[in-house]
């Protein structure tokens, strides 16, 4: 095929297998904000995007969809359980969030990391035209912008973590520290959720490699330099807004509403089944809230939607029996005949019925104990075109930082968290409006657009400042 002047390199391709009804299979754009901000780039420029298509041990030839080319990258069974579930999400996802759960260190998993991070490095040096522009995401692939420029010195490389990065005394642990910071130089742009973030990063390469340094920019040896920024990321918020004012989501939500038999306040949480996303603290307070009496059960009812992830990864699956028997514990403690205070759904919905939920939904609850951003709180706002509805928001997620008008809460402090919960639910029409128009301001004018071409922008003008170098 051509090659491309715009290449994204994900772990995954932006599109889900669907089998039809007849027993074929189609791919369909996953919801993702990502794709479709970057779409329009893609399909200006001409972009590929490379990724794995979700499959152990199958080859795909490359293909278009929607008008952008996509590259499936194969993986093994076996790099699955290294790179992926290993090196990926048994490693690295824990020592990034705060080691909430403690990261595991193994040789063949780094090993593996490696040669799948080369596998799509050398899958970009071959799709890259000349002086192309190749923009990496997230931390399971670390290593490829360094491998990259290595095969292909000509183009222009961003890198984007969209998780925290994580404080120098925890990503010192990391037996292969080293070799993660050298693969984050390869690019000329590396950009972080929040600026400490970035800080962590330039300061680590400063200490521990000896790279000079000045506030966002690292001097290599060799002249070139290395910019580290934060670009917070957001959502289509037009879209979920658009999505949120048809009659079937309106229509929806009061059905869900009225299935939950109308209660006063409907409390809601959307997460991955992850233990960084603080489910066990929420629900505790919330449960406690109704066991002391400063909330009826007939007046309340906490949705959870918790969506199956990583269910190979042992820690994933400790984390689902003890929701499991917490949910059970709470309703068979404190429910009634007929009314269940939390009803737990462990399941993934298309984006019709999440709006549905969201405008079904008086307060939302996100408590993660660490997260890079949080996008459901932004979709949550973006959802609330009449202002009402408030959000309960731990200040250890990214956005955090922009939605300042969120009940703030310091996930691991339960009482702290009941109280917010109660204020959420008591506040008076006026108050919740003042907060929600504050927060949708903001989310309405960052959006995902704004995140991409702030990025792109940026790449491009240090191309310039700094030349095109053949
Ligand atoms: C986080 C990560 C993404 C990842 C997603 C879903 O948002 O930052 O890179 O794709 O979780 O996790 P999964 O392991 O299913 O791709």
């Amino acid at each position: 095929g051509s090659l491309a002047e715009f290449v994204v390199i994900a772990n995954r391709l932006p599109v889900d297998r669907f089998i039809e009804p007849g027993g074929g299979t189609t791919w369909r754009t996953s919801p993702g904000g990502l794709v479709t901000a970057l779409e329009p780039v893609m399909r200006r420029k001409g972009g590929a995007w490379i990724g794995w298509h979700g499959a152990p041990d199958e080859k795909l030839k490359p293909f278009d969809h929607d008008g952008v080319r996509l590259v499936p990258v194969p993986l093994s069974g076996q790099e699955v359980r290294e790179y992926y579930e290993g090196f990926s999400n048994g490693t690295l996802w824990p020592l990034y969030h705060d080691v909430i759960a403690p990261p595991e260190f193994h040789r063949e998993w780094w090993d593996s990391y490696v040669t799948v991070n080369r596998r799509f490095a050398e899958k970009a040096a071959r799709v890259a035209r000349r002086n192309a522009t190749v923009w990496v995401q997230d931390y399971q692939l670390q290593l490829v912008p360094a491998m990259l420029r290595d095969l292909r010195p000509d183009l222009r490389i961003g890198f984007f973590l969209h998780i925290p990065f994580p404080p120098r005394e925890l990503f010192s642990q990391l037996p292969w520290r080293r070799q993660i910071l050298e693969g984050l130089m390869g690019a000329d742009l590396v950009g972080f959720q929040l600026p400490g973030a970035a800080q962590n990063f330039v300061r680590l390469v400063r200490e521990r490699v000896g790279h000079k340094t000045h506030r966002d920019t690292v001097y290599l040896p060799d002249g070139r330099t290395v910019l580290a920024r934060s670009y917070p990321i957001s959502i289509d918020a037009a879209g979920f807004e658009e999505l949120a004012r048809t009659d079937a989501v309106e229509a929806r939500a009061k059905e869900i509403r009225q299935s939950l038999g109308d209660p006063k306040h409907v409390l809601l949480g959307i997460d991955r089944l992850d233990y960084t996303k603080g489910l066990r603290q929420r629900l505790r307070a919330f449960g406690e809230l109704i066991t002391e009496g400063s909330v009826d059960v007939d007046d309340a009812v906490f949705v959870q939607v918790a969506t199956p992830s990583r269910e190979r990864v042992d820690q994933y699956r400790l984390l689902r029996d003890d929701i499991d028997r917490l949910v059970g514990r709470i309703n068979g403690d404190v429910g009634r005949i007929g009314q269940q205070p939390i009803t737990y759904l462990h399941a993934s919905y298309p984006r019709e019925e999440m709006a549905a939920l969201y405008r079904a939904a008086d307060v939302m609850v996100v408590t993660p104990l660490r997260d890079g951003m949080n996008l459901v709180a932004k979709e949550y706002v973006a959802c609330r075109y009449d202002d009402c509805g408030s959000l309960v928001l731990s200040e250890f997620a990214g956005a955090a930082a922009e939605l300042r008008s969120a009940y703030r809460v310091n996930p691991y402090d339960i009482n702290g968290v009941k109280t917010a919960l109660l204020d959420a639910m008591r506040a008076d029409d006026r108050e919740t409006a003042r907060r929600m128009k504050a927060m949708r301001k903001h989310v309405l004018e960052h959006d995902i657009d704004h995140w991409a071409s702030a990025f792109i922008d940026e790449l491009t003008a240090s191309r310039e400042k700094h030349g095109k170098r053949t």
